[in-house]
């Protein structure tokens, strides 16, 4: 797959923490692996034998932990678990998080880690030669990202133009969909309450990256407009994990955002709904469009695990 040739060739870091580390091009090449592995597993059952990774959860999960416990086990890897989920057990209470990934570096062959605040995994990553992979902070989701836009791909073919809008908070989701699309080519569009908009180096640099690309990424406040002619429709929860004690401000707030079935009928006739999950039926999505034949959550889901197992087989 050939890239623009306006495109600034960037080197392929080892972490995973954000999904700007990766080119244009090492992005679609992602996409592409992630069908191979998809469609020919057995090739890759070997790809992580004899490694050993850590897993770390300071937030609950189901879809993150298990697909990566299951595509590591599937390549031939083994996993550690670390459950930092509970208060009394925080990561970075008993010994400073560098001390830690000093520690797992020593052991194992490479860190996935679902944490509160971006800035631990960077830390991680500073004091860690293994490879470090963002798996949920409160700014970036690019595993969830990679598998939403391979979904799309394998459903609509090349992703070029295609037309994607976000609805509802501009949060860690929002961000990892902004980066992936400016670097597949997607025209995404966001519509966020004012005050609930991406933030700004997020926003900058995927407009800086579209330009490369001719993606197009328009940031708007009115979801009937954003929605309109929409290939896809995709919103997320009105309230993420650790922002619970503004949750019945920002249901208020979010009311307007809500996909149902009046908003989807302003998309293109064969749009898909899509979610990263878990969803709140009745908030951000009605249970007809969730559950309905235009929604490909369940795919989304699935995915997760053939771009996961196409990153380690990346990174390692
Ligand atoms: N979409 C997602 O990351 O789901 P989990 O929180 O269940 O891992
Ligand atoms: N934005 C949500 C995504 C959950 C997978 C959260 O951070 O809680």
């Amino acid at each position: 797959m050939t890239t623009s040739a306006l495109v600034t060739p960037i080197s392929l870091s080892n972490d995973l923490l954000t999904g700007a580390e990766w080119s244009p091009s090492h992005t679609r090449d992602l996409i592409l692996l992630s069908a191979e592995i998809k469609a020919r597993p057995g090739r890759y059952a070997s790809s992580l034998t004899g490694k050993f990774i850590a897993l770390i959860f300071e937030k609950p999960s189901l879809r993150t932990r298990v697909t990566f416990d299951v595509g590591i086990q599937s390549m031939g890897g083994s996993v550690v678990f670390l459950d930092h989920t509970q208060a009394s057990a925080s990561l970075g209470a008993r010994e400073s998080i560098a001390d830690v990934a000093r520690n797992l570096d020593r052991w194992v062959h490479g860190i996935v880690a679902r944490v509160y605040q971006q800035k631990v995994l960077e830390e991680m990553a500073a004091n860690a030669a293994i490879p470090v992979i963002n798996a949920l902070s409160d700014k970036f989701h690019p595993c969830q990202a990679l598998a939403d836009f391979f979904t799309l791909e394998e459903r609509f073919g090349a992703l070029r133009g295609f037309k994607l809008t976000y609805v509802g908070d501009g949060n860690n989701v929002c961000h990892s969909l902004m980066y992936l699309a400016a670097r597949l080519g997607v025209h995404l569009r966001v519509a966020t309450p004012h005050d609930y908009q991406p933030a700004p180096e997020v926003v900058a640099d995927s407009k800086r990256v579209a330009k490369e690309t001719r993606a197009k990424i328009e940031l708007m406040t009115d979801p009937r407009e954003a929605v309109a002619g929409a290939q896809g429709v995709y919103t997320d929860a009105w309230t993420s994990m650790g922002f619970e004690a503004e949750g019945e401000v920002r249901s208020a707030v979010f009311r307007p955002y809500q996909v149902n079935a009046e908003l989807m009928s302003l998309a293109a006739p064969d749009a898909v709904f899509m979610h990263c999950l878990p969803a709140h039926r009745g908030l951000e999505v009605t249970p007809e469009v969730l559950d309905g034949p235009q929604s490909v959550v369940l795919d989304q889901s699935e995915n997760r695990m053939y771009v996961q197992k196409a990153i380690l087989h990346t990174l390692f």
